[in-house]
């Protein structure tokens, strides 16, 4: 398989994208997919029909129909922490049973769902907490999954927000926890403490600085508990009624769904979140039923594969032309970095191929101003993916929607044409620029084009779409995951920076380097704590 592949790429080496345009009229049609509202465009790449063809082969050898099937079943495809992964069961609407370990998992999904939701319609009407203030602003404690997908979310939905707002501390950096806090009154705000461990350093050391902010144990009337060890939650004094828990099933970055999404159903009211949920069960059931080579995921993960494994492109950019989606480069660096950036394969051996693009970018139109000149011009290729909105939520400044999506197809269409040095001469002769300074100027003026992208539009960002979206990005985690052969499931790259820290603590309450720090380490820790006395 990867020997055609090659080959198939040597080819596409030797031609542009721009010829497979001029050879194929319908090519832009050919290349893209339209699904529930969704168009996705992959034209602009390098993917002809035969490399398409064989990276739909490549995922059907690698059984991605058998694998996807096994993981919606809730079979323990995380094997090495032998759990099922089933954070679909958290926005499975239905009522068909799903049974894991013998037992239908759904009912105490939903059953959580509507204990959530009767606690953020409480909040969001004044009902609680009943005696004392109004809760006007929420705050949520946490990092990684516990802090990305709902942060991300929160502020894609702003215009959906009519809830208290929200405010989110991860960073065990202080200046986070002082900052978020500067202004708020702990009368009226909710503090929520989430962590699937609730054993994560950082986020337990800033709940407890936030409840002597809130005023201490009193306050803990006013938190919230979210995590899959709810023994822990009472331990820190946050009473059952107020405790949400989840499954072993649920992985932090995919959790955003239940109730680590609680401070985005707080935000933007159940109903919208149910609407969110919505959004991700339709794009499951797309996974599950269409066929490879109309699949969205399936789709954006073969570019992946065909971008990075086969042509080599060691990054992604992915590139929202929608300010609000400005945290979801974040968002997906965790996702698909945390999930697909491993070394090992199933069976222990190691990876022939590296795995997992870095995964990186800014919302348009300000990245343009930032790092495109290396896209355009660098000598590396970074494959793009624009994200763009048919329609934003401001009729009033139509101008402005106009102009961002003039500059996101600006921007692929540049990528892909380039221009030419004949074509940078004319240019600068029509301003009158000649002779030598004409030859200097003409080669900085030159783009070399050729470069993939592709291009997501979606109606417009709402709950539903937003769904969509997240729930797309997931499966073609999945999708990739099962093609390098790896389990996208389990993250033991994150322990041993975590032990090690554990280790410097004492020695920055001056008690010695810890036995076996390098030298480096040693002498960085002797001259902080030089400048600290
Ligand atoms: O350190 C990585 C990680 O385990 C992530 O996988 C997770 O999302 C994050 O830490 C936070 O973990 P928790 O939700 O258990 O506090």
């Amino acid at each position: 398989m990867w020997t055609e592949l090659d080959g198939l790429r040597d080819s596409a080496e030797t031609r542009r994208i721009s010829a497979l345009f001029e050879a194929d009229d319908v090519r832009a049609q050919d290349f893209s997919l339209k699904i529930d509202g969704l168009l996705f465009d992959y034209s602009k790449t390098s993917i002809d029909a035969d490399a398409k063809a064989a990276l739909v082969r490549l995922a059907d050898v690698a059984s991605v129909a058998a694998k996807r099937a096994a993981m919606f079943a809730g079979e323990k495809i995380n094997e090495t922490e032998d759990r099922a992964v089933l954070h679909t069961a958290l926005r499975n609407l239905g009522d068909t049973p799903l049974v894991v370990d013998g037992q239908d998992v759904l009912p105490e999904v939903k059953a959580t769902r509507e204990r959530m939701a009767d606690l953020a319609r409480a909040v969001r009407d004044g009902s609680f907490p009943g005696n004392g203030k109004r809760i006007t602003d929420v705050v949520n404690i946490g990092i990684g999954g516990s802090d990305l997908g709902p942060l991300m979310a929160v502020m894609a939905l702003e215009p959906y927000g009519d809830g208290p707002k929200c405010h989110f501390i991860s960073n065990v950096d202080g200046a986070d926890a002082t900052d978020t806090l500067a202004g708020l009154d702990p009368e009226s705000t909710m503090v929520i403490v989430a962590s699937k461990t609730f054993g994560t350093q950082e986020t337990l050391m800033n709940a407890r600085t936030v409840m002597a902010w809130a005023g201490g144990p009193d306050a803990l009337e006013r938190f919230v508990a979210i995590s899959s060890a709810v023994d822990r939650c009472a331990l820190f004094g946050i009473p059952a009624e107020r405790v949400f828990g989840f499954e072993d099933w649920v992985g932090g970055r995919y959790s955003v769904w239940g109730p680590i999404g609680f401070s985005l159903m707080l935000a933007i009211g159940p109903k919208a979140f149910e609407s969110f949920l919505e959004g991700g069960q339709a794009m499951d059931r797309h996974f599950c039923d269409a066929p490879l080579e109309e699949n969205l995921p399936v789709l954006l993960a073969l570019v992946g594969i065909w971008n990075q494994q086969v042509c080599g492109h060691a990054t992604r950019a992915v590139l929202p032309y929608e300010q609000r989606l400005a945290r979801l480069p974040a968002y997906l660096q965790q996702l698909e970095m945390e999930s697909n950036g491993k070394g090992v394969a199933l069976d222990g051996s190691s990876l022939e191929r590296v795995a997992g693009p870095v995964v990186w970018g800014e919302p348009g139109t300000n990245g343009q101003h930032a790092f495109y000149q290396l896209i355009h011009q660098g000598q590396q290729v970074v494959p793009c993916e624009f994200l763009l909105g048919a329609e934003g939520h401001e009729p009033a400044l139509g101008e402005h929607h106009r102009a961002l999506v003039a500059n996101c197809l600006a921007q692929s269409e540049a990528l892909l044409k380039g221009r030419t040095e004949a074509e940078a001469r004319a240019q600068l002769e029509e301003k009158g620029v000649s002779g030598a300074k004409l030859d200097q100027l003409a080669k900085h003026r030159v783009f070399s084009g050729n470069r993939p992208s592709t291009t997501l539009v979606y109606p417009r960002l709402t709950p539903y779409v937003l769904g969509q979206i997240v729930a797309m990005y997931e499966h073609r985690v999945f999708v990739e995951g099962v093609i390098y052969g790896i389990n996208s499931y389990d993250q033991w790259g994150v322990e041993l920076g975590k032990e090690l820290a554990n280790g410097l603590v004492p020695a920055m309450e001056g008690k010695g380097a810890p036995e076996g720090a390098s030298a480096s380490t040693v002498a960085l820790l002797d001259h902080i704590l030089g400048m600290r006395d």
